[in-house]
């Protein structure tokens, strides 16, 4: 129980690796607030999950792209638990295609970098020493990887330059601020078969990551092993880069 009492904020908690990194979080003893936009559903349930596993779990609607609902769900969180320890900005979308229009650009930069932005500035004023900004990047912030990646990959660059920014800005105030970079994770943001099929052959151990293996390292990297780790990009990939 590593982060008992600690509280949490993770952004797009509802599915995927999100989920994932709620259910860790709580089940190491952190009092978790999560958001999710469009999967209410999925949201209460697994509040309902980890309730009835003996955890704390919030869920609050809160689209990443909407500044002032974002804010305002933060500062709720604060103002109900008394300060924020950890926030996760795990929000995000992959719009591909080598044809992107403006609205595609404005669209994905609004969920995937300016919410990581707006959550980090409102978590940030509430956290004390030991505070830790936690963004779920990509590889793809390293290398395209992929046909039609420019603007995802875009956006990923941005988020580790913003986390590097932070992490030198927020060091003194005993907090860190880093990138998870995760390689191709079977969730719903990849679901066309023949796609994972193909990632399978490419990736050195054989197989995509299950959003369970993020999630260990999102709470390793929230603990308090992880102090002197700060403005690092951190890839877990399974070799994919390599
Ligand atoms: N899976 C991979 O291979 C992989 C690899 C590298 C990085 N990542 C990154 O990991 C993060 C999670 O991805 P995932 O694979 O778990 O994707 P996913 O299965 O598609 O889940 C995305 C999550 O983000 C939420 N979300 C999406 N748009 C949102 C918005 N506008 N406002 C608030 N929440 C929003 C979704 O909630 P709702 O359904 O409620 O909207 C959902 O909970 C993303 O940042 C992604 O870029 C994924």
């Amino acid at each position: 129980m590593l982060l008992n009492k600690k509280i949490a904020f993770v952004t797009g908690g509802s599915r995927g690796i999100g989920a994932a990194i709620v259910r860790r979080l709580a089940a190491d003893g952190a009092v978790v607030v999560f958001t999710y936009a469009a999967s209410e559903e999925r949201a209460l349930a697994l509040v309902a999950e980890v309730a009835a596993a003996g955890g704390n779990v919030q869920a609050v609607h809160a689209d990443n792209a909407d500044a002032p609902a974002l804010s305002a769900a933060i500062a709720a969180c604060a103002e109900q638990h008394g300060r924020i320890d950890i926030l996760v900005n795990n929000a995000g979308i992959l719009i591909r295609g080598a044809d992107a229009s403006v609205a595609d650009f404005d669209r994905i930069v609004g969920v995937n970098v300016r919410g990581v932005f707006v959550a980090s500035q409102a978590a940030v004023q509430h956290m004390g020493r030991g505070g830790r900004v936690i963004t779920i990047g990509s590889v793809n912030g390293d290398r395209a990887g992929f046909e039609g990646a420019a603007l995802y990959s875009m956006t990923k660059s941005a988020v580790a330059g913003l986390m590097r920014g932070m992490a030198r800005d927020l060091g003194p105030r005993g907090i860190t601020a880093n990138t998870v970079q995760p390689g191709p994770v079977e969730t719903e943001i990849v679901s066309e078969e023949a796609t994972k099929a193909f990632l399978r052959t490419i990736i050195p151990v054989g197989r995509m990551g299950q959003d369970s293996e993020i999630a260990d390292f999102v709470a390793f990297l929230a603990g308090p092993q992880a102090a002197f780790i700060n403005g690092a990009a951190l890839t877990i990939d399974g070799g994919y880069l390599a």
